[in-house]
């Protein structure tokens, strides 16, 4: 059994408690024990909260565990890798991106695709699926949205969605590309058909949009990321 310590963040509120509780020279009165109550409240609560997004670990455990096909694990750790660099540049530029976040859904984007290629359903739903029931419910919206964004977004503001969205279009396989190179190569290999190429072309206009924003805040050229 873990030993609790009284400089611990994370059982330091619960710690007090158990002492204070346990000895009746410091035991709180009733205003002094609500008060404590509520912090205790408020730390798991908060504690339940971070547990929302697994860490690294667990999502390296998860794609292990859902028997994702090897080339779409090393596409998925590329696809973090750029992601979390434009994170990491961006809050330097004053956005608010959730780290974790970007890095879980990143991680975690395709996590049903290897199943999905057999059932021909669609990867992005049924991610969102999966990790709802699992409790990730942030990571699941980003997964939804990794290939078609739902709604536009602030023209002044990045989000999570738009990230994991951009860098999985800048990573083709598992090598970083430019827009061009990738649409290029997803209109050859999809798009035989008017509508499928037509989809093709909207998906083009709004990540272009996309990365104007991005590299317009960055102030740094898209290709740059071709050395990361
Ligand atoms: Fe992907």
């Amino acid at each position: 059994m873990k030993r609790l310590r009284q400089g611990d963040p994370s059982v330091s509120i619960p710690l007090m408690a158990v002492v204070a509780l346990g000895n009746p020279a410091k035991r709180p009165g009733n205003g002094e024990r609500d008060s404590l109550e509520k912090k205790v409240f408020l730390r798991r609560e908060l504690g339940a909260h971070r547990k929302m997004i697994p860490t690294r670990e667990e999502c390296l455990r998860l794609m292990g565990q859902y028997g994702m096909l090897e080339n779409i694990i090393h596409h998925s750790l590329e696809v973090a890798k750029v992601a979390l660099f434009l994170s990491v540049e961006l809050n330097k530029k004053g956005q608010r991106i959730d780290l974790g976040l970007v890095e879980a859904a990143s991680l975690l984007h395709d996590l049903t695709k290897t199943e999905c290629l057999k059932t021909k359903e669609d990867h992005a739903q049924t991610g969102f699926q999966l990790l709802m029931g699992m409790g990730y419910e942030k990571v699941g919206e980003v997964v939804a949205q990794h290939i078609w964004l739902g709604k536009a977004g602030d023209p002044s503001s990045v989000s999570e969605e738009e990230i994991v969205n951009y860098a999985d279009k800048r990573v083709m396989h598992d090598r970083i590309v430019s827009l061009a190179e990738r649409f290029s190569d997803l209109k050859e290999r999809y798009g035989k058909h008017q509508r499928a190429m037509d989809y093709l072309e909207r998906l083009q206009e709004e990540i272009y949009g996309i990365e104007n924003k991005i590299f317009f805040i960055l102030q740094i050229d898209p290709n740059d990321l071709l050395h990361l």
